[in-house]
């Protein structure tokens, strides 16, 4: 997709000034700038790893059980961005209506592979999931990006999600932009390295930058091809 296609793929994180991408306090300071440079991107398919969100549900209040409503595919603003994610292991099986709730998610789309349990998938279809099958262990990200960037006309695929996600889409070439939010703190011995899967050196000329209040520093490069 990077190199045929128009879409572009941006990964956004926020980093302690130690690189570590998690053990930080995420105040509503940090969360809100954050967002605010998601937002930055429009109307993106937003895509994240499956611990990425099951973190995020206890981080965001929990769930709760599921409701008829949830079984429906939901009308929302056509301005609204798709939500992605990666899932194999079924680990989101009776937890993806957390994220159709959300008001800024149109819906949930979610990548499964050829090994993923035949439950999960009847589980997705019962409550009309748009999903995709690629790969044969774990999700083949390219062509489901080729598949995704052709059947939702989208122009950016942002992902948001921890080491796993992004460090196995910088090793396979498929991310075109890199922005982070550096936070003036040093996370010291507990730092978890957001960089640290990946194989080899990737070289990055600058985009832009710009400071916020409070010492955070915005950095968007772009990844030499
Ligand atoms: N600081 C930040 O900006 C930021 C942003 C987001 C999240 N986080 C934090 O990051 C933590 C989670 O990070 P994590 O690294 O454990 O989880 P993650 O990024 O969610 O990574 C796991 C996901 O990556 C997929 N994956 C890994 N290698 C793959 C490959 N080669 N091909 C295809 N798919 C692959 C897995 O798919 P399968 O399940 O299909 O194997 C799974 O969906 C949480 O604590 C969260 O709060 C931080």
């Amino acid at each position: 997709m990077t190199n045929n296609k128009k879409t572009k793929v941006v990964m956004q994180n926020t980093i302690s000034l130690d690189g570590s991408f998690i053990n930080f306090e995420t105040s509503q300071e940090v969360m809100g700038l954050h967002y605010q440079i998601v937002g930055s991107f429009g109307k993106v398919l937003y895509l994240f790893g499956s611990n990425t969100a099951k973190v995020a549900i206890e981080m965001f209040g929990g769930l709760t059980p599921e409701t008829k409503d949830d079984f429906m595919r939901p009308q929302k603003s056509e301005d609204l961005s798709y939500w992605v994610v990666v899932d194999s292991e079924a680990v989101l099986k009776g937890k993806l209506h957390f994220y159709r709730r959300s008001e800024y998610c149109r819906d949930i789309i979610v990548l499964v592979s050829e090994s993923t349990d035949k439950s999960y998938l009847d589980y997705l279809k019962e409550r009309e999931y748009d999903f995709l099958v690629a790969g044969k262990k774990q999700v083949d990200l390219k062509k489901s990006f080729d598949v995704l960037s052709d059947r939702y006309k989208t122009s950016t695929v942002l992902v948001d999600s921890g080491r796993g996600l992004t460090n196995a889409m910088l090793n396979q070439g498929l991310v075109n932009e890199i922005s982070l939010l550096v936070l003036p703190v040093i996370v010291g011995g507990k730092s978890e390295n957001l960089f640290s899967n990946i194989a080899k050196q990737v070289k990055l000329t600058e985009l832009k930058e710009r400071t916020f209040p409070g010492g955070y520093i915005h950095l968007h490069y772009k990844i030499d091809k």
